[in-house]
């Protein structure tokens, strides 16, 4: 996968932009707050996913503009060339929300180009994957396999429809005629998206956890095995006889108590929880063994490596990760933020400063 050239008008503090990427390194320098994180955002977004720091479309747009339009001519080897445009658009504008075009022609949603342009970003936030709540884990999974196969969004948007709509009906049970075959008729269709759910997820982890592991063996000379582990409350073909016995609970409670919104990734090292054991150094080696596992599995299953958007995380690890990450990230697109350049003086690639929202060679 390469991205061959992104052109923005109106992104975020992007006045507009025009990046042509190195094949393999690019390097973006600039002090806090001049739109580094910005210009990987707007990278990110040609994938049709939302955006990694968890904005909403409308603080994408520049302050006082209609619309944030991020261009990208990308190249797959079994396509060749495509084109990608996306729109996003304010609620008062012409044309509201994030939206596509593909080769020049209308593609609806963004979401709809899902799997086109496969991307892994790692920025510092990712730490939270360790230390982080389940909900954390479970947006990173589904996030992954969005990429990975396009009608599992689908599944996704239309299983957390489903339960956003027992969730109210719970909560309005008593004044609800026909509560119970309504309810009924829910978990028949949850039960269908859930497994499906779980099977997506079970088998990603199925690929993930020894590629991750490892990473970790080489990160950390193997001193520790870090192992990750799919945690689902129900086994294979059983959520519509959990769901069934989980109806009284589920109207005492009000809400869904049971299915894969409740499901975890366990990371552990040495069979001990990474959350509470491990050093932060560790939890480091560990977010960076999986989101290298990530990519590598993105290869596997595609065809194509995905381009890696590397944001400020090379100043947070010591020489020796830093080190293994270039050297692991060679000959793949990648793209890296820093605030400070001399982490790189021997390394080939192209060098570009960003400098209140203008990109200029560094
Ligand atoms: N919608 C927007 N319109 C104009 N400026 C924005 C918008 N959203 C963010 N910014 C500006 O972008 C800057 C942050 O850019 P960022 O890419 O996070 O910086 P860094 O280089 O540290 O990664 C801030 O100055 C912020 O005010
Ligand atoms: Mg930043």
């Amino acid at each position: 996968m390469r991205l061959e050239k992104l052109i923005l008008a109106n992104f975020r503090n992007i006045q507009s932009a025009d990046l042509r990427p190195g094949e393999e390194l690019t390097v973006i320098t600039g002090a806090n707050g001049q739109g580094k994180t910005n210009l990987l955002e707007a990278v990110w977004l040609l994938t049709g996913a939302k955006s990694f720091r968890g904005a909403k479309d409308p603080q994408l747009i520049r302050e006082g503009q209609q619309f944030a339009v991020m261009e990208g001519a990308i190249f797959r080897q079994d396509r060749g060339e495509d084109y990608i445009r996306i729109t996003v658009g304010t609620k008062e504008s012409p044309r509201p929300g994030r939206t596509a075009k593909l080769n020049g022609a209308d593609a609806g949603r963004a979401s709809n180009l899902a799997g086109l342009f496969t991307a892994v970003v790692f920025e510092p936030g990712d730490l939270e994957l360790v230390k982080g709540s389940p909900e954390r884990r479970r947006r990173f999974i589904d996030a992954a396999l969005c990429q990975l196969y396009p009608g599992y969004l689908a599944t996704l948007r239309r299983y957390s429809r489903l339960i956003a709509q027992k969730n109210s009906l719970l909560k309005f049970w008593e004044r609800t005629p026909g509560a119970a075959e309504m309810c009924d008729a829910f978990d028949a269709d949850l039960a269908v998206q859930g497994e499906e759910i779980r099977r997506r997820r079970a088998a990603f982890l199925d690929g993930l956890a020894p590629l991750a592991k490892k990473n970790y063996e080489e990160i950390s000379s193997g001193s520790e095995a870090l192992s990750l582990c799919y945690r689902c409350g129900f086994e294979t073909g059983g959520l519509a006889g959990t769901l069934a016995a989980s109806r009284m609970a589920d109207r005492k409670a009000g809400y869904c108590t049971a299915g894969p919104h409740r499901d975890d990734l366990e990371l552990e090292l040495d069979g001990r929880p990474a959350k509470n054991f491990a050093s932060q150094g560790q939890q480091r080696s560990a977010v960076l063994s999986i989101k290298l596992a990530e990519a590598a599995l993105a290869a596997e299953v595609t065809g194509e490596h995905p381009v890696m958007l590397l944001d400020d995380v090379l100043s947070e690890l010591d020489p020796a990760r830093q080190e293994y990450l270039l050297t692991r990230v060679r000959q793949k697109q990648t793209i890296v933020t820093a605030c400070d350049s001399s982490l790189f003086h021997k390394a080939a690639g192209v060098m570009l400063k960003m400098d209140g929202g203008r990109l200029s060679e560094g």
